[in-house]
């Protein structure tokens, strides 16, 4: 039976926890939790955000599921989530996102975003220029780029479309302008590309077409892959698509560790009163089955989900129901 660290997290996150994990129990799944901390929850009782063994957890997990984590507001804090991709060197952030709600303005969306999740503009590397006598008459953020990073995010990107019978990779990227640091993105994926001829189709597109081309046509992108900034743009631009940020889950993956959440936050303006909607963070869990090769698990927690949302009796106030956490986790329970 595989163990897996489970953080609750902060605001609504330990609410959608409790209701994932009944939900993965009830579908027969057999795991073992770890309940840790981390966020502002664990900075109140043990005085860091981010505790030791929470971190120890996960590397001998090697699997985590995470509820949103509010980052303290004040200075000397970092984004918890951020550190924790640093610290597990998750470089690639999976966003998969698929029509559920029928009566949505896109129907039968099913796209996923690659995004690589540790180098670019992101890198952290940024300063002022002081000019004259203003010390901040200019600024820098570098945007840097490796071989390293590049290919194992590609490689990641074409494993995954081979390994999930996915037909084509569209790169994103912005070449024309940024002609060294988007220019080795591309050569270096137009290149791996050849490696995969006959199995999975390859295509390249400007970044800004990209975005125009989701909102006018999104059936003709499949899996798209990209740098760390611009996914971040286009992952929430996905969401869009199928009815935003409730409905999207992510998957933050590296050689030796995966955590997997929902993408929204601790959403403070609805903390306690039992109306979270914990789909989001249930479509991370059904990943993280997959991850964990409980496949028919996962599928029967998909096909219970698409059921509940379908009928739209007990759906959350934010997809336009009147139900709560509670009865919208009983309903789906019973449809598994
Ligand atoms: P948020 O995503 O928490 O909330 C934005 C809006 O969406 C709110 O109106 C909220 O009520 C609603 N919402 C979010 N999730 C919902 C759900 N499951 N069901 C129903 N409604 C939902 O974003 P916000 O307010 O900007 O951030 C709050 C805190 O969360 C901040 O401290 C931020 O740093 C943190 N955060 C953490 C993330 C993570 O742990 N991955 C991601 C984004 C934000």
């Amino acid at each position: 039976m595989p163990t897996v660290t489970l953080l609750p997290g902060d605001g609504i996150g330990p609410s959608i926890t409790e209701s994932v994990v009944r939900i993965i129990e009830a579908s027969g799944a057999r795991i073992e939790w770890d309940r840790r901390l981390a966020g502002v929850s664990a900075l109140e009782s043990v005085s860091t955000p981010l505790p030791d063994d929470t971190l120890e957890s996960i590397r001998a997990t090697r699997v985590a599921l995470k509820g949103p984590l509010t980052t303290p507001v004040g200075v000397g804090f970092r984004s918890i989530n951020v550190a924790l991709r640093k610290e597990f060197d998750l470089y690639a952030n999976v966003r998969p996102v698929r029509t559920l709600l029928p009566t949505y303005r896109y129907q039968d969306i099913d796209l996923v975003l690659i995004r690589e999740n540790t180098e670019g503009l992101y890198s952290g590397v940024e300063h002022y220029v002081g000019i004259g006598g203003d010390p901040r008459a200019a600024a820098e953020s570098v945007m840097i780029v490796t071989r390293f990073g590049v290919e194992r995010i590609l490689r990641y990107a074409f494993e995954y479309a081979v390994a999930n019978g996915r037909r084509k990779v569209t790169l994103a990227h912005k070449a024309n302008i940024l002609k060294y640091t988007q220019g080795l993105f591309l050569d270096i994926g137009r290149q791996m590309a050849e490696e995969y001829k006959g199995r999975v189709e390859f295509e390249d597109r400007i970044i800004d077409a990209t975005a125009m081309l989701l909102v006018m046509d999104p059936y003709r992108f499949d899996v798209i892959v990209t740098e760390n900034m611009f996914g971040d743009i286009l992952s929430d631009q996905i969401a869009g698509l199928v009815g935003g940020l409730g409905l999207a889950p992510g998957g933050n993956i590296g050689r030796d560790a995966a955590i997997f959440e929902a993408v929204h936050g601790s959403a403070p303006d609805i903390v306690g009163r039992n109306i979270a909607n914990p789909s989001a963070l249930l479509l991370a869990g059904v990943m993280m089955l997959h991850h964990l090769e409980m496949h028919d698990e996962a599928e029967r927690i998909q096909a219970a989900l698409e059921q509940t949302i379908r009928e739209g009796d007990s759906l959350t106030p934010d997809l336009g129901g009147k139900g709560t956490t509670d009865s919208f986790t009983d309903a789906l329970i019973r449809h598994l």
